[in-house]
């Protein structure tokens, strides 16, 4: 299978904060923020893949700023490595300012999509081929994030995750 580029899979995601999307603090609620970035990654993998994907595992989220009633919310998701039938989706949240129009980074995750077939059987993907600087750090260590989801979930014995253990003998 040829190899494709991020931009071929990233996928814009623009909406508003409404007040049934929010905690009592008046900031959107996490569940709510974890579905955009879900729905968004989803529509990257198929787009890398032009297959059935399925959420195979949420590897990373972390909620560093909290996003307030009417803010307008961009999710930005890419296929950041794509492996056999696995692909590694990188989501980047950003809040527009109102007044400026400056967009400032909320918040970000790394999930991970299956491709299936119609009988929900993994199947192949093409490659992923990096271009810019980011794009190309991402994809380095999407290997071993795949090998500590892996050790996580019971997966794979910690004895072979050799990328990950290669990490803390630096
Ligand atoms: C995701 C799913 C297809 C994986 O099936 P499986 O029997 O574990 O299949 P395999 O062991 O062949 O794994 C398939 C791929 O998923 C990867 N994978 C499985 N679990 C993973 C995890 N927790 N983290 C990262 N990758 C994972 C494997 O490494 C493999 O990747 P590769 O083919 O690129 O090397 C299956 O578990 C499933 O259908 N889960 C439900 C998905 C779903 O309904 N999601 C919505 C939640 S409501």
């Amino acid at each position: 299978m040829e190899a494709k580029s991020p931009k071929e899979s990233r996928t814009t995601l623009t909406d508003l904060v409404l007040p049934s999307e929010t905690n009592p603090l008046n900031n959107l609620f996490g569940g709510e923020l974890l579905a955009r970035m879900d729905r968004a990654a989803s529509i990257a993998a198929r787009r890398h893949s032009r297959r059935i994907v399925v959420t195979a595992s949420v590897n990373h989220v972390a909620f560093n700023k909290a996003v307030p009633l009417g803010s307008v919310v961009t999710v930005e998701a890419a296929v950041s490595r794509a492996f056999k039938s696995s692909m590694e989706i990188f989501i980047d949240v950003w809040v527009e300012d109102r007044e400026s129009g400056n967009r400032t980074k909320a918040n970000e995750a790394i999930y991970t999509f299956v491709a299936v077939d119609e009988t929900g059987a993994p199947v192949n993907v093409p490659p992923l081929a990096p271009e810019t600087d980011l794009e190309k750090e991402r994809y380095a260590a999407a290997l071993r994030r795949k090998q500590l989801s892996l050790v996580l979930a019971g997966k794979m014995a910690p004895k072979d995750a050799t990328e990950l253990k290669a990490l803390f003998e630096q």
